[in-house]
């Protein structure tokens, strides 16, 4: 697909069929997340990748509460066929900045860092994962952890140390998918956004 194109459908569904995905494909949008740029180069970002339905209940189970999953549109965004959890090693980037040719950069412990790498390069990643999902034909999602975040990776073998990002919903939409709330903000003009060579 065109990039333009990518761009322009990219959104976030949180309403989606029980279709499953196609393995191929979504090996396709997994791999995408591996040409994300990466700090140093350090490459520590991992992915979780969720398919079978107990999988799917257990990450449902430890993130949620009743009251959510009884909310309207939630009965949707949990039909999706697979989660992906993108996650990063803060370790892996201090231990990588503390290699000799980042001498000097002083960030080889963990509190160093003004801006966590470890963050950035997954949000890179998820963004490829998004938009390789648009352009493979699958809608996609994607959702903050605001709880059970230790429960899923400890449930999982994930080995310590490890933060999880969020998780990406991905598989085909269903109908409706009303627009989220938050969009009637209105997406911000490029005059407002830009500023070219001064605020
Ligand atoms: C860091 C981040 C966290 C988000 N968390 C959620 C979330 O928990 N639940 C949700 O429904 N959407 C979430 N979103 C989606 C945003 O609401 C959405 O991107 C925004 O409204 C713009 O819509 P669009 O992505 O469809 O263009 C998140 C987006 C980002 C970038």
């Amino acid at each position: 697909m065109d990039f333009d194109a990518v761009l322009a459908r990219r959104k976030m569904v949180r309403n989606f069929s029980d279709t499953p995905v196609p393995p191929n494909i979504l090996e396709k949008v997994l791999v995408a997340a591996l040409k994300a740029p990466s700090a140093g180069f350090t490459q520590g970002v991992d992915l979780l990748v969720l398919v079978h339905p107990d999988q799917l209940a257990r990450y449902w189970e430890a993130t949620t509460t009743p009251e959510w999953n009884a909310a309207t549109r939630r009965a949707g965004m949990m039909r999706a066929p697979v989660i992906v959890l993108p996650l990063c090693n803060p370790a892996a980037y201090a231990d990588r900045y503390g290699e000799p040719d980042k001498t000097g950069s002083g960030l080889d412990r963990i509190e160093s860092w003004p801006v966590p790498y470890w963050w950035v390069d997954a949000a890179f990643a998820t963004m490829n994962i998004l938009l390789a999902a648009v352009d493979n034909g699958l809608a996609a999602g994607f959702l903050g952890m605001f709880r059970g975040e230790d429960e899923v990776l400890t449930s999982f073998g994930v080995p310590s140390g490890y933060r999880a990002l969020g998780a990406v919903l991905l598989g085909q939409p269903a109908e409706p998918d009303p627009a989220s709330a938050s969009l009637g903000r209105g997406r911000r003009p490029p005059d407002e956004v830009i500023h070219r060579g001064s605020w």
